[in-house]
C-alpha cells in the first residue's frame, strides 16, 4: 500500500494508505473520508484464492473466500454508500471473475463469491441510479500474483494488468452512465455479458414426465431467444405464457 501511495505522489497525485482488511470496510472508507472529505469512487478489487476440489473443501476454505470477497465488497460499499448518496455521485466497480459467470473446477468457493458479486452489483445499480451512484462489475484476466503460478508465461505476457485499467477508469468517470453491466476484459479486449433466455415451453400437465418430453425444447437456444434485463420480465413472461 505504501509503495502505491509513493507512486501516486511521485506522479503528482494525492493518496493515503489504509492497512485494514476489506472485511472492515468502514475503517478503509473512514481513512478516505478523513483525508479527502468524501468518497467518489470505490473499486472493490481485493481478492484471494483457496482452490480445492469441493470434495476436499473445508469450512475454513469456504469462510475465508466468502469473507474476503463477498463480505469485503459488502462492507466497503455499505460504508461508502451514504457518502455517495449524499453527494449524488458515486462510481463503484466490483471485480468479479469468469469463474463467477461460468463456474470453474476447483473453485466452488471462489466462483460462488464472484457470482454473488454480480448479483450485488446489479441490485446496487438499481438502488443507486436515482442518486447517480452507478455500479458495474468486471470479469478480468490479467497477469498478477494470483495468476503467475497457474498460467503459462507466454499467455501472461499478452495480458498485463494495464490492459484492464482503461475500462475501470472509464466506468469511474463522470461521463460514464453505464450501470449494472458485467464486462469481461483482458489483453485489451472488452465485452459485456448478458443473459440469454431460450424460447421455453409452457406445459398444461404438471408432472415430471411432461417435463421430460419437453426438456430438449426447454434447453434449446435455437428458437425465439430473448435477452431479459429486469426481474419483472421473469414474472410477466411466466404469467403471460402460462397454459394453466
Ligand atoms: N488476475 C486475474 O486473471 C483475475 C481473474 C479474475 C478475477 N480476478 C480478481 O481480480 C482482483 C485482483 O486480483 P489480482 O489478480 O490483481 O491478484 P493480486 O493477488 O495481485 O491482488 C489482490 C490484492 O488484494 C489484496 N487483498 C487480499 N485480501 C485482502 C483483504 N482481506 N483486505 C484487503 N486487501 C486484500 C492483496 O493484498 C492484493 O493486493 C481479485 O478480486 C481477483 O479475484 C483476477
Amino acid at each position: 500500500a505504501d509503495l502505491v501511495v509513493e507512486e501516486i505522489k511521485k506522479m503528482g497525485g494525492e493518496a493515503v494508505a489504509n492497512y485494514d482488511s476489506v472485511e472492515n470496510g468502514d475503517k478503509i472508507i473512514g481513512t478516505a473520508v478523513e483525508a479527502f472529505g468524501k468518497v467518489d469512487i470505490l473499486v472493490n478489487n481485493a481478492g484471494i484464492l483457496r482452490d480445492v476440489s469441493f470434495t476436499k473443501m473445508t469450512d475454513k476454505d469456504w469462510d475465508l473466500i466468502d469473507t474476503v470477497h463477498l463480505k469485503g465488497v459488502y462492507k466497503c460499499t455499505k460504508a461508502a454508500w451514504p457518502h455517495m448518496q449524499k453527494n449524488q455521485y458515486g462510481r463503484i466497480v466490483n471485480v468479479s471473475s469468469a469463474a463467477g459467470i461460468y463456474g470453474n473446477f476447483g473453485q466452488v468457493n471462489y466462483s460462488t463469491a464472484k457470482s454473488g458479486i454480480m448479483g450485488f452489483t446489479k441490485s446496487c445499480a438499481l438502488e443507486g441510479k436515482k442518486k447517480n451512484v452507478l455500479s458495474n462489475a468486471i470479469a478480468p484476466v490479467a497477469a498478477s500474483r494470483m495468476t503467475e503460478t497457474v498460467t503459462p508465461k507466454e499467455v501472461l505476457e499478452k495480458m498485463p494488468p494495464e490492459s484492464v485499467i482503461p475500462l475501470v477508469l472509464y466506468l469511474c468517470h463522470e461521463s460514464s452512465e453505464a450501470t449494472g453491466e458485467v464486462i469481461e476484459c483482458g489483453a485489451g479486449w472488452f465485452a459485456a455479458i448478458r443473459v440469454q433466455r431460450a424460447e421455453g415451453v409452457a406445459i398444461d400437465k404438471l408432472d415430471p414426465e411432461t417435463v421430460a418430453e419437453n426438456f430438449a425444447k426447454i434447453v434449446d437456444y435455437g428458437g425465439e431467444v430473448e435477452y431479459p434485463t429486469k426481474i419483472a420480465e421473469s414474472v410477466m413472461t411466466a404469467i403471460s405464457r402460462s397454459k394453466l
